[in-house]
């Protein structure tokens, strides 16, 4: 999509799209002297029951000249987010309209800050127009896109420069998406790094470790789950210093199960294909690492991805077997579907030797338990730390990733004891999104402040939300990067 802002309308042909406030009258947008469209304004709004509420549109044509244009109003609400998703619902319903232009006109509606609404629309555009055409080679002429340009009017100044800090956070949740969205053999651990490579163009230093590195390291949680799968696993390591070493880093860790079939404790069959997308708090990972990069954040941030296929076979690990953990701690794998933790725990034992981070967030799709608890409105939070959880929440709120906080505590902790070994892998099915924040929290090291983001019910949409099509949502990047514009760059 093709992005430019402008001080009037330009000539020629698109559609016309006007912003409108909860409750103002659409046909004001229009010149006093214009009254037979201001008549087709006024009566289409009133039919369609417009009342400017965020994200409602209304398609109508105005005579311009001996022939006709295109209009859309379309709802920015009362609320704060407005303008973005009045944009993305401009491109929801033009996409594929047989459009190719569209041309918003912010002039004439009062905002606080012209620059940072226009890029808010732009922001909601391209987020919303993302879409994995890659496989479909009969895709009816129809069902193509055809918006392939945005003209947005009235931004003033400094929208180009609002508009190149949301294009890095809009880049950074396509490469999540794509990441999320392709099939299980296309991402797998190897491939997944040889994507990430094209961050070093960004500054991004990228280092993976193979197996035989993790055995060396003693990483062997992890490798027990890989141990079933033909792919050699791999532990990616992405480092963004904005700060030019002045700064500690903060260890963001991602689960990356590239296909989770649950191993020899494995799942049925139906919905099976969704454990493609069993990498998505690694995904999340790699998109906020694109974003910092691309708007220079002065933000010291580490990412890790922990990378592996989770398969049955002949050299998969046993329930029952027992693990030793980087750490030194050893673990009875009780289920082997419940592989996110095992892999989670050497990545963040590793990040804490290498790095010594203070701040450690990891993002997983860890636990079907969370979607049970919070359906796919919130994902889960969990913290040894109230300021660093506040700091989530905020930033969760303010991006439009909501996240929801859950308790820990030592009664949580004893679910997960073992008889043979240190820790067993799952507890009971009561609370199952909280023994699994427990067996993480036992890998934290003291005085590390660290939240762990369960976000089994975030990373996939069943269908069309505000800012995504159904399909993966890019879920984790803009929390992410919020947390770390209002707390890592000062
Ligand atoms: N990747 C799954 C969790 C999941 C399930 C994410 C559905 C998204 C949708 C995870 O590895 C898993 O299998 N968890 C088990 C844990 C259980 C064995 C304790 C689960 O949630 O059933
Ligand atoms: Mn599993
Ligand atoms: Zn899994």
């Amino acid at each position: 999509m093709l992005v430019r802002f402008a001080t009037s309308r330009p000539e020629g042909a698109y559609t016309l799209a006007l912003p409108i406030a909860a409750g103002a009258a659409p046909a004001d947008r229009l010149p006093p002297s214009d009254s037979a469209a201001r008549g087709i304004v006024r009566s289409a709004a009133e039919a369609a029951r417009f009342e400017g509420e965020t994200g409602a549109t209304v398609d109508l044509f105005i005579p311009e000249g001996s022939g006709v244009r295109r209009l859309v109003l379309v709802g920015v609400g009362s609320g704060p987010d407005g303008h973005e998703r009045a944009g993305a619902a401009l491109v929801a319903r033009l996409l594929t309209s047989g459009e190719t232009r569209l041309v918003i006109d912010l002039t004439g509606i009062a905002v606080a800050d012209p620059a940072e609404a226009a890029a808010k629309y732009a922001s909601g555009a391209v987020l919303r127009s993302w879409r994995h055409d890659v496989y479909r080679t009969k895709l009816a002429p129809k069902a193509r896109p055809s918006l392939t340009e945005i003209v947005i009017v009235g931004g003033g100044e400094g929208a180009e420069a609002a508009w190149s800090r949301l294009e890095a956070v809009a880049a950074g949740v396509a490469f999540t998406r794509e990441l999320v969205a392709e099939p299980a053999n296309i991402i797998y651990p190897e491939s997944f790094v040889e994507r990430c490579e094209a961050l070093t163009a960004l500054g991004v230093k990228i280092e993976a470790l193979d197996e035989a590195a993790m055995r060396e390291a003693g990483m062997g949680a992890l490798l027990g789950v890989s141990q079933g799968s033909a792919r050699e696993a791999r532990l990616l390591v992405m480092r963004w210093d904005g700060s030019d070493g002045t700064k500690d880093p903060v260890a963001f860790v991602g689960k990356g199960v590239t296909f989770d079939t649950g191993g020899i404790s494995i799942k049925p069959a139906a919905g099976m294909e969704d454990m493609k997308w069993d990498m998505g708090g690694a995904g999340a990972v790699a998109g906020a690492m694109k974003a910092l990069a691309m708007r220079k954040s002065k933000a010291h941030v580490i990412g890790v991805c922990a990378l592996v296929e989770n398969m049955p076979g002949g050299n998969a690990q046993r329930p029952g077997d027992v693990v030793t953990s980087m750490s030194g701690q050893t673990i009875e794998v009780i289920n082997t579907d419940a592989e996110g933790r095992l892999v989670l725990c050497d990545a963040i034992t590793w990040v804490q030797r290498r790095y010594k981070p203070r701040t450690i967030i990891d993002l997983a799709t860890l636990t079907g338990a969370m979607i049970i608890a919070l359906g796919h409105e919130h994902g889960g939070l969990f913290s040894n730390s109230d300021e660093l959880a506040d700091q989530l929440l905020a930033a969760g709120k303010a991006s439009g990733d909501a996240l929801w906080r859950l308790p820990m505590g030592d009664a949580y902790d004893k679910l997960i004891e073992s008889p043979i070994a240190d820790m067993k892998n799952v507890g009971p099915r009561d609370a199952g999104s909280i023994s699994a924040a427990q067996f993480i929290l036992r890998f934290v090291e003291e005085g590390v402040n660290w939240a762990h983001l369960d976000i089994a019910g975030m990373v996939w949409a069943a269908k069309p939300g505000p800012l995504w099509d159904k399909g993966a949502t890019g879920y984790g990047v803009r929390l992410l990067d919020r947390f770390a514009a209002d707390n890592l760059e000062g």
